[in-house]
C-alpha cells in the first residue's frame, strides 16, 4: 500500500552497482525502505533481488525505477512513480554518476568536462528538485517532534 509503512525511506540514484548498491543494501539493513535508481533495468532487477533475498528479518525493502536522472523528462516521471509508492522520503543519496574520458584537444576536453558536469552535477540538481517536495513532507514539525 503506498505509504502505508512506517518505515523511513531512502532514495539512492547509481544505486544497482558499486558504491550506490552498497549503500542502499545497509540503508535496507538499517531498517529503510529504499528505492534505487539507474538506467539499466535489468541491473537493478538483479540488484533488487540479491539485497531482498539476504535482507535481516525485520529489515527495510528495496525497490527500483529505471530512469537517466540526468534527464529532465525522465526524473520528473521517476519522482511521480516514488511519490506513488512512498509519499514520503526521508534521504536522497545522489550517487550516480562517473568519470569521463576525454581526448587530446581542448575542443575534446571541453567535451568530456561538460559531460562529466552532466553527469555528476545535473543529475544530483535534477533528482534533488524533483523529490524536494517529498523531502519537506518529511521535514513537518510534527515528524521532526517525534525524531528528538
Ligand atoms: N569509485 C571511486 O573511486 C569513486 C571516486 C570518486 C567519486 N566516485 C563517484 O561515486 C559514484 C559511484 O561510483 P561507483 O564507483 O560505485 O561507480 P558505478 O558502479 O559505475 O556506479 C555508478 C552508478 O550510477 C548509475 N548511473 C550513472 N549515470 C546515471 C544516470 N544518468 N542516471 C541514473 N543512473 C546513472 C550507473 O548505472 P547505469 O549505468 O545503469 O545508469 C551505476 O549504477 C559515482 O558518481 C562516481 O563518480 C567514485
Amino acid at each position: 500500500m503506498p505509504g502505508g509503512s512506517a518505515a523511513a525511506v531512502a532514495v539512492v540514484s547509481g544505486g544497482g552497482t558499486g558504491i550506490g548498491r552498497a549503500t542502499a543494501a545497509a540503508l535496507a539493513a538499517d531498517g529503510m525502505d529504499v528505492v534505487i535508481l539507474g538506467r539499466r533495468a535489468e541491473v537493478l532487477r538483479t540488484a533488487a533481488k540479491g539485497i531482498n533475498q539476504y535482507r535481516p528479518a525485520g529489515s527495510g525493502e528495496l525497490s527500483w525505477v529505471r530512469a537517466d536522472v540526468s534527464d529532465p523528462a525522465e526524473t520528473i516521471q521517476a519522482a511521480e512513480v516514488i511519490r506513488e509508492r512512498h509519499p514520503v522520503i526521508d534521504v536522497v543519496v545522489n550517487n550516480a554518476g562517473g568519470s569521463v574520458r576525454s581526448g587530446a584537444g581542448l575542443g575534446e576536453l571541453a567535451t568530456a568536462w561538460l559531460e562529466a558536469y552532466r553527469r555528476n552535477v545535473i543529475s544530483a540538481v535534477l533528482l534533488t528538485s524533483a523529490l524536494l517536495p517529498l523531502v519537506r513532507r518529511a521535514g513537518r514539525p510534527s515528524r521532526r517532534r517525534s525524531r528528538r
